[in-house]
């Protein structure tokens, strides 16, 4: 069953619906499981990717669509922990099959597509739904059609969308634009729309949660912290964490804590005024193109996620961003894109403002993979040093260090 978030309406679950009929809001899949029915024994032993977790994706197991997303590394940080005085966990969604979280959403989202019968899929996107969406419908034979901000998608996303064989149409226009476009397409069913307003999409992102727990020991670590864009991983996880919860799978819940960028940042503006409304920004502006966004779909779902939780939002700067992003790859090896690093940057920032505890134990979500973004992580650093191949020029550079 579909049901509206605001008013509660019911949907059928074959229904193709984006929003709420009778209130406009924005809908979400109920999935009730107790562990008197699945007891959470059953995801031990079984394959470590998403649909391990099968019983709570609410879509038809015989049409699943399915690149093996999901169970990414999960890894302690001791260095930067140390550092920011915190237990220090990173989720590398990077580790996914075309390099971000998208993917389990999009499997989800494709199979449901299937069930549907659908012949095309779409989506607007700041680079990694639509490098997701290219590959899944590839994989799923659907004809795909993605529409991108002119000039502000990373080269990575656009040379995966493009080679998996979308239709890449680049817009005039910022990603809010796009997808208010693609939108208004998907209503009059020229095809189905892959954005994170469709429910199911966030049903697959969830599991980000389930691992995060699982991996845990079936304990909730105190916080969860992750970029937001346009508001969907956040309420996703939290959707995730809530079902396991209630599941009775375990006791506590985490701080959910979600950061933005500046020039992006509704959803945190919103948060310090400590209400539920959202004023999209007009112009988004950040490095991190990939949540570069001014009017999130879901900001319903993320700022209750975020209030329900006693969790946060904050804001970082480009140049903390990219800070965060260079610590990431110097201190513990873990190469992620710009908005990734929104995570890390956060956390550093709220530990300084003393809403991280010392000693928290905090979850970082990085959610897309550092070569995505080619062109940031090479204006980051130092051209090589050229040299003819000669041992003793290699000696003079080596030995003068
Ligand atoms: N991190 C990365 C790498 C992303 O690509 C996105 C969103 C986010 C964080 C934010 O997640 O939107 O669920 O709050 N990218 C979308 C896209 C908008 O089109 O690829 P969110």
């Amino acid at each position: 069953m579909i049901e509206c978030v605001s008013c509660n309406a019911k949907y059928d679950d074959n229904e193709v619906i984006y929003n709420c009929k009778e209130c406009g809001s924005v809908l979400e899949v109920v999935v009730d499981i107790d562990k008197s029915d699945v007891p959470r024994e059953t995801f031990d032993c079984r394959k470590d990717v998403l649909w391990k977790y099968k019983e709570f994706m609410p879509v038809d197991e015989t049409k699943i669509v399915s690149l093996d997303e999901g169970g990414t590394p999960f890894c302690k940080c001791n260095k930067l922990g140390e550092k920011l005085g915190i237990d220090l966990y990173v989720k590398v969604e990077g580790s996914n099959p075309t390099g971000s979280f998208k993917d389990r959403g999009m499997s989800v989202g494709m199979t449901k597509a299937m069930e549907l019968g659908v012949d095309t899929v779409g989506c607007a996107s700041t680079g990694n739904t639509s490098a997701s969406l290219a590959a899944y419908a590839a994989r799923a034979g659907l004809r795909c059609v993605v529409l991108l901000p002119s000039g502000k998608v990373a080269l990575g996303k656009l040379a995966q969308a493009m080679f998996h064989g979308a239709e890449v149409l680049s817009v005039n226009g910022n990603f809010d634009e796009a997808l208010e476009t693609v939108t208004a397409l998907a209503l009059e069913k020229h095809l189905y729309l892959l954005n994170s307003i469709n429910p199911y999409r966030l049903e697959g992102q969830k599991s980000i949660g389930f691992e995060v727990v699982h991996e845990l020991g079936w304990k909730s670590p105190d916080r969860i912290v992750l970029p937001v864009g346009n508001a969907g991983n956040i309420s996703a996880i939290w959707k995730g964490i809530t079902e396991f919860h209630n599941a009775g799978y375990i006791e506590d819940l985490p701080m959910m804590t979600g950061i933005q960028a500046e020039g992006a940042a509704p959803i945190a503006n919103s948060f310090r005024k400590n209400t539920m409304d959202m004023v999209p920004v007009q112009d988004p502006e950040t490095i991190a193109t990939a949540i570069r966004i001014g009017a999130p779909v879901s900001s319903i779902k993320a700022l209750r996620a975020i209030y329900d939780s006693n969790g946060y939002a904050e804001t970082v700067n480009d140049d903390e961003i990219l800070a965060a992003q260079l610590d990431l790859a110097r201190y513990e090896g873990i190469g992620v894109e710009p908005a990734s690093a929104a995570s890390i940057a956060g956390v550093k920032k709220l530990v300084e403002e003393g809403v991280v505890d010392k000693g928290e134990q905090v979850v970082c979500i990085v959610t897309g993979h550092l070569l995505k973004d080619p062109n940031t992580a090479i204006n980051a650093c130092t051209e090589p040093i050229e040299i003819d191949a000669d041992v003793e020029a290699l000696k003079k550079i080596l030995l003068n260090k």
